[in-house]
């Protein structure tokens, strides 16, 4: 579909487009400087959007079971562990920071009395590291759910947590629908967990496929039910390209040549994510039809991701770029019996590097190009609206990212 063939331009011309792009909404900027249409993110996802459920709901566990507790998990920019899968900032921080609304507050922190200075009218986070589309009761029937889920906040789960927060957001209908009009809700990435189990158990990829239209139908779900309620603007990531992925990479690793794209990565594995991600904007596009005065976004993370491997230096990255910073040895350096927050493992000198903090997530300079990628440049459909962007994120956010 039409993301894909955008991405699928020569590198130099999406560059080229980024920057118009960013000329573009700098002259667009100054006329409508004072503007800010949204006063709240409202985020439902998996690790990639994670700002500290899991901490939240694991602190008092041992560590060394989750070990995104552990440093040097965040030492590039809060220079401490705060339950973010990566070394600093998520694409989330990133888009809250252009917004001009704080950092997402984690909704277990605010709902275990650890996180006080909340305020629920500026969006809070529900997204949790390892969550799953699909409820644990589908994994359960299957026999995968002990061996295999390690989180039952199901996005049907984080959107009860939504529920139960809605009366500190808004009390009636219409008072709902004030607040939910100047929200944006943020819905995945979710459903690449519901896969990613299956592989790690060396599940054939047919059984993968029949979970695909299962998958969609509840990201579908969670649509309509905040549209329900009022939301007007929704943006939907689809997967990462996860064949490039260094834990899949070294699990999955097969001496057939032919199964390797230029790049290294598994073309079967991101053929699937890809396929994925042209049936969820099928059902996008429905939802489009359905929901005329509703913006529904995609937000290409898989092509917005593909790009690093296509033409590495472009964004700096080094040669090694196909191996993790922070990892404990092995022809990826991802080494499961020595992962990132483990004693066996050593982070890289400089994050910026590498596209890969640890096996299965990006570094903080991964997710800044993304992220620059989705609000400034092509990879979101229908495109990103500028005209709520405050004057000094917007011109902090550029600065870092034109270096
Ligand atoms: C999730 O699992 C925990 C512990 O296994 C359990 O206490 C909790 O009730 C479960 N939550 C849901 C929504 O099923
Ligand atoms: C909703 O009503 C409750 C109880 O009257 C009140 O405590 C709360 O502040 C109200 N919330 C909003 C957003 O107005
Ligand atoms: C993986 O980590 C273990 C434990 O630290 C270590 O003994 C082993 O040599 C490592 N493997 C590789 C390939 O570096």
């Amino acid at each position: 579909m039409r993301m894909a063939k955008a991405a699928a331009a020569s590198s130099s011309l999406v560059w080229f487009l980024s920057v118009a792009a960013l000329i573009h909404t700098r002259t667009v900027l100054s006329s409508t400087a004072s503007s800010r249409c949204y006063s709240a993110i409202y985020s439902f996802g998996d690790s990639i959007a994670d700002t500290g459920n899991l901490y939240y709901d694991t602190e008092d566990i041992s560590p060394s079971t989750y070990l995104v507790l552990n440093p040097p998990y965040g030492d590039t920019f809060f220079h401490f562990p705060t339950g973010r899968f990566s070394d600093g900032r998520l694409i989330i921080d990133f888009l809250a920071e252009q917004i001009g609304v704080p950092l997402l507050k984690p909704y277990l922190g605010i709902k275990k009395g650890k996180i006080k200075d909340w305020n629920s009218l500026e969006g809070v986070n529900f997204a949790v590291g390892g969550a799953t589309a699909l409820d644990m009761s589908f994994f359960a029937e299957k026999g995968l759910y002990d061996v295999l889920v390690p989180t039952n906040y199901s996005l049907g789960v984080q959107f009860d947590w939504f529920m139960d927060l809605l009366p500190s957001i808004c009390n009636s209908s219409s008072g709902c629908k004030q607040v939910f009009g100047s929200s944006l809700f943020l819905v995945g990435e979710i459903g690449g967990n519901d896969f990613n189990y299956l592989f790690y158990l060396g599940r054939p990829i047919e059984e993968a496929t029949t979970y695909v239209p299962l998958v969609i139908n509840k990201i579908s779900w969670a649509i309509n039910e905040l549209i329900n309620l009022g939301a007007v603007t929704l943006m939907v990531p689809g997967s990462i390209p996860l064949g490039c992925n260094p834990a899949y990479l070294t699990l999955l690793a097969s001496p057939n040549k032919e199964e390797y794209d230029k790049a290294g990565c598994l073309k079967w594995l991101n053929k699937f994510y890809g396929q994925h991600n042209e049936l969820l904007q099928i059902e996008l596009d429905r939802l489009r039809v359905l929901y005329p005065h509703v913006n529904i976004i995609y937000a290409d993370y898989f092509n917005a991701a593909l790009r690093f491997y296509r033409s590495p230096q472009q964004f700096g990255f080094c040669r090694d770029f196909i191996k993790v910073c922070c990892g404990g040895g092995g022809p990826y350096n991802f080494n499961e019996t020595a992962v990132c927050g483990e004693a066996g493992a050593i982070a890289c000198d400089d994050p910026s590097e590498y596209i890969y903090w640890d096996g299965y997530h990006f570094t903080e300079a991964a997710y800044r190009w993304m992220a620059k990628a989705l609000f400034h440049g092509p990879y979101t459909f229908p495109k990103f609206s500028f005209s709520c962007i405050t004057p000094e994120t917007s011109a902090d956010f550029n600065n870092h990212l034109m270096i």
